[in-house]
């Protein structure tokens, strides 16, 4: 796999990164490891697909969105738009250390994830909106260019199983995310065996994406990561596309008009798109 990050630039600095993004709790559990412990899993995270999730997971990802969120918006309180955040909490418990009182919105639909995300975030000091409704749907909630950062956490995947259920209708709000996750894993084998899943996804992922630009500041940027999970890859998902997700979406996303891709060190293109609004 090709590394999703650099260990030696990371290791050193883990134990700074749970200090100041993980909670009491958290860091009473990240201390329970052994240090050896700690610094194998961050480099298992680098090396191989996710297997385990422990603090280390948490206090590296926070870490690592607070470098980039920093990066692209020194100035302080920002407003940040989540596409299919599901219950993943990483960049609201990220914001809420680096820039308390800035503005969070989630464009989240499914309903069970919903309502975890809300448990896990509950108390922290943001201004939090939660828009249970598609993505596409943006401009209806927001409909100028109120977001500073539109963020896709690990979320080019799920946008993409979520229109090929549309279209199979299967039900991605109602149900069990990972009771449909088999069924969009075979979809995602039909479709990369006829060669035909850009023709099925595209149109629609690109319609989404030009939505979100409206609600997107000019000047503001889209912030898109990937990785990989060991159990997807075990249950059947096409190994080749899971690892080269923002490669297949990249070439697409520079047809969106009035975005420019720009990129930053450290920051692999493999696993990281960063897109300014002109
Ligand atoms: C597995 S979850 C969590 C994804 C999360 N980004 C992560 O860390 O992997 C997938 C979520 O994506 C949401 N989703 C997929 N397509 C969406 C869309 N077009 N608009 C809003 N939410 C969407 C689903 O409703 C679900 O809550």
């Amino acid at each position: 796999m090709i590394p999703l990050d650099n260990a030696a630039r990371w290791l050193p600095r883990l134990d700074k990164c749970a200090k100041r993004y993980l909670n009491g709790e958290e860091l009473a559990k990240y201390y329970e490891m052994p240090a050896d412990d700690r610094n194998a899993q961050l480099s298992a995270l680098f090396s191989a697909p996710i297997a385990r999730f422990t603090a280390v997971n948490e206090a590296y990802f926070r870490a690592r969105w607070g470098e980039a969120l920093d990066l692209l918006h020194p100035e302080g309180p920002f407003t940040l738009l989540e596409v299919a955040s599901g219950d993943a909490d990483m960049i609201p418990q990220c914001m809420a250390r680096l820039h308390p009182g800035s503005r969070y919105i989630t464009s989240n639909m499914n309903e069970l994830l919903n309502k975890s995300l809300l448990q896990k975030t509950k108390g922290l000091p943001l201004s939090f909106q939660l828009i249970s409704d598609d993505a596409a749907n943006i401009l209806a909630h927001l409909p100028d260019g109120q977001a500073d950062i539109i963020a896709f956490q690990h979320a080019v995947n799920d946008v993409l199983q979520a229109i090929l259920c549309e279209r199979e209708g299967v039900d991605t709000v109602y149900s069990d995310w990972m009771d449909t996750l088999p069924a969009m894993i075979r979809m995602l084998q039909w479709e990369v065996d006829a060669g035909t899943l850009e023709e099925s996804v595209r149109s629609p992922f690109m319609a989404l994406m030009g939505s979100l630009w409206g609600a997107l500041r000019t000047g503001g940027h889209a912030v898109i990561n990937h990785y990989m999970f060991q159990l997807d890859l075990d249950w059947g998902y096409p190994p080749y596309l899971f690892e080269n997700m923002l490669a297949m979406v990249r070439p697409w996303l520079q047809e969106l008009a009035g975005a420019r891709e720009i990129r930053l060190n450290d920051f692999n293109p493999q696993w990281w798109i960063i897109l300014q609004k002109n």
